[in-house]
């Protein structure tokens, strides 16, 4: 799962992963994290998704890390926004009043670009990885969000035979993950389905812990 996979997909038009709604644990389970409004959200690896609209509307300041332009261009074109676009270090910066999305490989992220997040949300970042680039995506994170710093985090299970991404990322190595730097809680399991087959989302809520 090299950056060129994921930019051969959006070239392609093979966004699977991409739904065409708001994913209901976000709405759920957002308001459980008690942000102070206009907390800016930081959203790895956020394709198109409408999550990062509803975010904005929420009012949160929302920046969105994606590696394709074809995914950030077609974000701000189907919400009817006209962003302003340019270089911040490594990335291009796509940029409205409420949401950005740095163009670029978030494994690069500082806190440079990045600015002061209090919270995260990630669906379909860390399972989109392999392993040990799941390890340099949480290493990064860390890197980038302050203590008390809270997230949702869905990871998925399913049984068939599916070819990964995405990954099955199971409890142990989330608390391998997460742990040392973050209180990591289970929250809901929902069906869900991968590939039009039948599986299960957990969803977590994560602090990040003063050192
Ligand atoms: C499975 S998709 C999930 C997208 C989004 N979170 C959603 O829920 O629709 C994974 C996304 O991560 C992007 N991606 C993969 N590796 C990346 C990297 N190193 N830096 C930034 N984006 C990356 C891909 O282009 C793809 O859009």
């Amino acid at each position: 799962m090299d950056l060129a996979f994921w930019r051969t997909k959006w070239a392609r038009n093979e966004i699977g992963f991409h739904q065409p709604t708001v994913h209901p644990a976000l709405s759920a389970h957002w308001p459980r994290l008690k942000l102070a409004a206009g907390s800016r959200v930081l959203v790895p690896l956020c394709g198109k998704s409408h999550d990062l609209r509803w975010l904005a509307a929420a009012g949160y300041e929302v920046l969105g890390i994606e590696l394709s332009e074809v995914a950030a261009t077609a974000f701000f074109a189907e919400h009817g926004l006209t962003p302003t676009i340019d270089r911040a270090g490594p990335f291009i910066r796509y940029r409205t009043v409420q949401t950005t999305v740095l163009c670029g490989d978030f494994m690069q992220a500082r806190q440079a670009e990045v600015g002061l997040c209090t919270a995260f949300y990630d669906r379909a970042a860390l399972i989109a990885l392999p392993p040990l680039m799941r390890q340099a995506y949480v290493q990064v994170l860390r890197n980038l969000l302050p203590p008390t710093a809270r997230g949702i985090l869905i990871c998925v299970d399913y049984e068939a035979a599916v070819q990964p991404p995405p990954f099955i990322v199971d409890a142990t190595e989330l608390e391998a993950l997460y742990t040392p730097w973050c209180d990591l809680l289970p929250i809901d399991r929902q069906p869900a389905d991968v590939k039009g087959l039948p599986a299960f989302e957990r969803i977590y809520d994560l602090v990040v812990r003063g050192s």
